[in-house]
């Protein structure tokens, strides 16, 4: 007789910051290995800076990374391509970023600063129509949940995903307010029953940053949609 209980799907390996197990988070040669490690998808954060660029950059603050100080949204362009990050590398704006990939692979762009859904949008949106991207390959997510309240409003259409720093129910509200694709908890905070009621809901789950193949296992088993790595191809 054969088990009729179905196989949950594997489910989509996200880059993190690139492959930042590899190369220097947010850099191109993060974003280079990761398309290298066959990713299903690329997930990037940004920031606006003083002269009105989308910087792709993590922190608030330049040091953790960069051969000087600051806050990466009072840099200008020109001062900000003067910083020399770990490994040699240079903070790219968003369009390099767009342009290294080339639609080969789906981007997640998280809004890590605010006033970044407009021009964000303003980019997709060039690139949407006039570079070869579709407009499906991107996907939006923020825990600044007001900054995805701005991108909606721009773009009714867009993908857009709801990232919670604790339980993932508490985003359901807002993710139906969005009209969500999908909620983005840390991997310690779901389980079987509450991956279930957000399915349920209609909404999938990406979960963020899992990087031990084991723990890898038993989110496919809790039948998780996605998963943000540092290591994507030990998730496989
Ligand atoms: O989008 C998932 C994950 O990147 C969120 O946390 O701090 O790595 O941006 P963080
Ligand atoms: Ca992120």
């Amino acid at each position: 007789m054969s088990n009729c209980t179905p196989k949950p799907e594997s489910p989509l390996i996200i880059g993190h910051r690139g492959a930042m197990g590899y190369e220097t988070e947010n850099t191109l040669a993060s974003i280079e290995k990761a398309m290298e490690l066959g990713v299903d998808m690329i997930e990037i954060d940004v920031f606006r800076i003083q002269t009105g660029e989308i910087a792709v950059f993590h922190d608030e603050r330049v040091e953790r990374l960069a051969n000087s100080g600051g806050r990466i949204e009072e840099y200008n362009f020109f001062d900000m391509k003067k910083l020399i990050l770990d490994g040699g590398h240079r903070i790219p704006i968003l369009q390099e970023v767009l342009k290294l990939v080339d639609h080969r692979v789906p981007l997640n762009i998280e809004l890590k600063g605010t006033g970044t859904a407009g021009p964000v949008q303003h980019i997709v949106s060039y690139y949407t129509a006039q570079r070869g991207w579709a407009p499906d390959q991107f996907i939006i997510s923020s825990f600044n949940w007001d900054e995805l309240r701005a991108y909606r409003a721009l773009d009714p259409e867009a993908r857009i995903a709801v990232l919670v720093e604790g339980d993932p129910l508490e985003a359901l509200e807002v993710a139906a307010e969005l009209k969500a694709e999908a909620i983005n908890p840390h991997y310690t905070q779901v389980n079987a029953e509450k991956v279930a009621r957000i399915h349920q809901e209609g909404f999938k789950v990406y979960t963020w940053t899992v990087n031990d193949p084991a723990d890898f296992q038993n989110l496919k088993a809790m039948g998780v949609d996605g998963v943000f790595s540092n290591f994507p191809d030990q998730m496989r």
